[in-house]
């Protein structure tokens, strides 16, 4: 990522930018989508979500949500969004880093998403969790993965996937 683009914590007022962005990334059939559908139970931790900027222009976002998979706690990444305009600069990959270190400072056991492997697994997202965690929808097992910051926790993770309000 060039020096020209800076990470900040996401403010209420980027929402529409960020929404805007979701849109054109994602296009409309977006809220069915199953790690949405997560999304809908509870809000995303603001505190714990960043937007990429250059010169104060939204580029990039990404969010966290706190969910809990039977009785472990945890959170969901998601959606990460890049401008296209931006790809390949690195934004993505910034924007992971920057939230799986808030996440591990906030005390964080594991970050679970739904995405790419070949992406996520070099930026910590490791482990496969798909064949006992579940989703309220369906979802491709192989895309479900989680990054751990407590060692062994995403081989005992197992049920449906909850977001829950931390605050
Ligand atoms: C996926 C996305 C976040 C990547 O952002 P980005 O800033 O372009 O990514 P980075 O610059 O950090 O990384 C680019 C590298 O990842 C690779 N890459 C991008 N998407 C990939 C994918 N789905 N699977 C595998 N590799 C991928 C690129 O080919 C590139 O490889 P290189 O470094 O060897 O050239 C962005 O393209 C985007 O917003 N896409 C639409 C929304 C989306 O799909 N979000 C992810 C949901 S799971």
């Amino acid at each position: 990522m060039t020096s020209t683009y800076s990470i900040r914590p996401e403010h209420a007022a980027d929402n529409d930018t960020i929404l805007a962005l979701q849109q054109t990334a994602f296009g409309p059939g977006a809220a069915a989508r199953a790690a949405f559908r997560v999304r809908e139970q509870a809000p995303h931790d603001a505190a714990l979500s960043f937007v990429l900027t250059e010169q104060d222009v939204i580029l990039g976002s990404v969010r966290l949500t706190h969910v809990t998979i039977g009785p472990d706690a945890g959170l969901l990444l998601g959606p990460l969004v890049v401008d296209p305009a931006h790809k390949n600069n690195g934004c993505g990959r910034a924007l992971v880093g920057r939230a799986l270190a808030a996440a591990e400072a906030a005390g964080a056991r594991f970050v679970i998403l739904v995405g790419d492997a070949p992406y996520y697994r070099p930026l910590g997202f490791g482990h496969c969790v798909g064949r006992k965690v579940r989703l309220p929808g369906p979802v491709d097992p192989a895309r479900l993965l989680a990054a751990e910051f407590e060692p062994g926790i995403a081989a005992q993770l197992s049920g449906m996937v909850r977001g829950f309000a931390a605050n």
